[in-house]
């Protein structure tokens, strides 16, 4: 029965929908990395970006499922601003070891970074936290070295992966990023020679612990000018809005999951209003499902819910440019009004009547803080946020 509880959308943040579309490319590069790890080989960390809702955490937690289910030891933490990733790491990897049955095997000194670094003591009874713990004196980069260094030898040693996801990278304070990814890299820096019982030749193994970083298109930038380089070393993936094909697959199975099936028509008027957005469709889709009861969603009722959609996303719009300056707003307007393929910078600057060189740090700041811009690769600019330049372009005089 096609009815509101039946609704397969899940607009939202944060969640794992029920039907996983697209993605397919990052999803096997993840994969094959932890596998590759798991037979010993290094593996470069990778840096997952992208505006909001266009499908990190979503990304992640997909991830997360497949990881667990193949046994792997997964942590995942979030980083908030008040700097509290690290204690969240530690918990996740306490929890880890507690539920694998290995917290007794923990080598005493990690045992001690983890009461140090979090006021966390694991044992084989269980994870207990003092909040009121002393901080030694070693550097949180070198403690959390130990802590992981040892917790990816019990990985190696039970026959498994650690997998490290860390969402919302661009919430860590410089300092502590910094720390963080020294270890990092410390830990992918050891190797483990080994003679391989089969054949009788040595082998040089890297520590089984696969990274997974997540943030706004910023931290790239953010990096840079923190002189780290992690950027640089990490492989980047850039989640974009999902594709035509992707969207016409996801929202067949959409339906079946919910008891409906969308016909071809309002299949594409949905794909068209939410441009791929993975948040959007959630939103149209959820307003479309709504718009009828029958079990196939035809035209009339896509654009019905599409019209119903309409002021959330505008809502969602105006929520975004009401975070940037107005000349940043007016740059923007501007470049909306400009066809898609003449849209470089120096149209934009031209049609403003402005030198490009006074609006270097108007287009910076729409491009590296606020995720709106993107350029193309061949000098063009694009919104990152599909519709965006429509709903500008409309809105305008
Ligand atoms: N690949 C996907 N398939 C289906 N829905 C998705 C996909 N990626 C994200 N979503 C949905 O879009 C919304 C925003 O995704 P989210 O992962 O929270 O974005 P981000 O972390 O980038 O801000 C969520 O409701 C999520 O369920
Ligand atoms: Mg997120």
């Amino acid at each position: 029965m096609r009815s509101a509880r039946s609704d397969p959308f899940t607009p939202g943040f944060g969640n794992l929908p029920r039907i996983f579309a697209g993605r397919s490319t990052e999803l096997n590069d993840l994969t094959s990395m932890v596998d590759r790890l798991w037979d010993g080989v290094y593996e470069q960390p990778r840096m997952v970006t992208g505006d909001r809702g266009m499908g990190k955490t979503s990304l992640l937690l997909q991830f997360e499922q497949e990881q667990l289910e193949a046994g792997r030891w997964v942590v995942r933490a979030a980083a908030t601003r008040d700097g509290a990733v690290v204690a969240r790491l530690c918990r996740g990897l306490a929890d880890v070891l507690w539920e694998h049955d290995v917290a007794g095997q923990l080598a005493e000194t990690a045992r001690s970074v983890l009461a140090r670094l979090a006021g966390i003591s694991v044992s084989s009874l269980g994870v207990s936290i003092d909040r009121e713990h002393d901080t030694g004196a070693m550097s949180v980069g070198d403690e959390l070295r130990d802590l992981l260094t040892a917790t990816a030898r019990l990985a190696r040693e039970h026959d498994t992966v650690l997998v490290l996801l860390i969402d919302e990278t661009q919430n860590i304070d410089l300092d502590t990023l910094g720390q963080l990814f020294y270890a990092i890299q410390e830990v992918q820096g050891i190797t483990i020679v080994e003679r391989d019982e089969d054949s009788g030749a040595m082998r040089r193994d890297s520590l089984p612990m696969a990274v997974v970083v997540a943030g706004l298109p910023g931290l790239v930038g953010r990096l840079k000018r923190a002189g780290s380089t992690f950027g640089e070393r990490s492989r980047p993936h850039r989640l974009l809005a999902l594709e035509r094909p992707e969207l016409l697959v996801a929202l067949r199975e959409f339906g079946r999951d919910g008891g409906a099936a969308f016909d071809a028509d309002a299949a594409d008027i949905v794909a068209d209003a939410c441009g791929g957005y993975p948040y959007f469709l959630h939103v149209v889709g959820s307003h479309v499902w709504r718009a009828g009861d029958g079990e196939v969603i035809d035209a009339e009722e896509a654009l019905l819910g599409v019209r119903q959609a309409a002021p959330y996303l505008a809502d969602f719009y105006d929520q975004r440019l009401a975070e940037i300056g107005q000349l940043q707003r007016s740059y923007l307007a501007t470049a909306a009004a400009i066809p898609p393929e003449q849209r470089t910078s120096a149209v934009v600057a031209e049609a403003l009547g402005r030198p490009s060189s006074q609006l270097g740090s108007t287009l910076g700041a729409l491009i590296d803080t606020h995720g709106l811009l993107r350029s193309d690769g061949t000098g063009r600019l694009v919104f990152a946020l599909p519709g965006l330049d429509r709903f500008l372009a409309d809105r305008s005089p």
